[in-house]
């Protein structure tokens, strides 16, 4: 019976570790996320994004919403981040963090294109002040996702 506590314990902080970065890695990707919202096309919500992807080979990808018009053809940051990746042939992401300035979490629509790659994916949404409103898996923030596994 006096096992059962650490063993909880343990359960709960696997997938802490399982999915943390070096800090120094962190730091970086908030910078490109910062960086990525510089180029921010807004002129209609003036809610600017910038986000910084990361990949297994360790490259990152940053990103912007780029706004329209149409309203309809807008493009999140995330899946900026994400469509300039795959088109250059990376597919493996580890972690993406993502900058607005109230700390927003990622549209739907971007939790289901970061699904599509890894459903694990470390997701980090920071304000522009640099707090982190949250850090956790992809699957926390979207559970019982359709996924590729369901056309197989
Ligand atoms: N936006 C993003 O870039 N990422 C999100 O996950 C949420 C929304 C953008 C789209 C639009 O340009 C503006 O924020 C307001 O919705």
């Amino acid at each position: 019976m006096n096992y059962l506590l650490p063993v909880m314990a343990l359960c709960l902080l696997i997938p802490a570790f399982a999915v943390s970065l070096e800090q120094g890695q962190v730091d970086e990707l908030v910078e490109k996320a910062f960086e990525g919202q510089k180029h921010s096309y807004a002129p209609y919500s003036h809610y600017h994004v910038g986000a910084a992807l990361l990949t297994k080979s360790g490259k990152i990808y940053t990103g912007c919403n780029v706004e329209n018009a149409s309203y309809g053809g807008t493009n999140c940051a995330e899946r900026t981040a994400v469509f300039k990746a795959v088109s250059e042939g990376d597919k493996e992401f580890e972690a993406i963090a993502v900058v607005t300035k109230d700390g927003g979490s990622p549209c739907g629509i971007c939790r289901q294109i970061l699904n599509e790659f890894n459903p694990k994916i470390l997701v980090i949404a920071l304000d522009e002040t640099g707090r982190v409103h949250h850090q956790m898996t992809l699957d926390q923030l979207l559970p019982h996702a359709f996924g590729p596994a369901n056309l197989e």
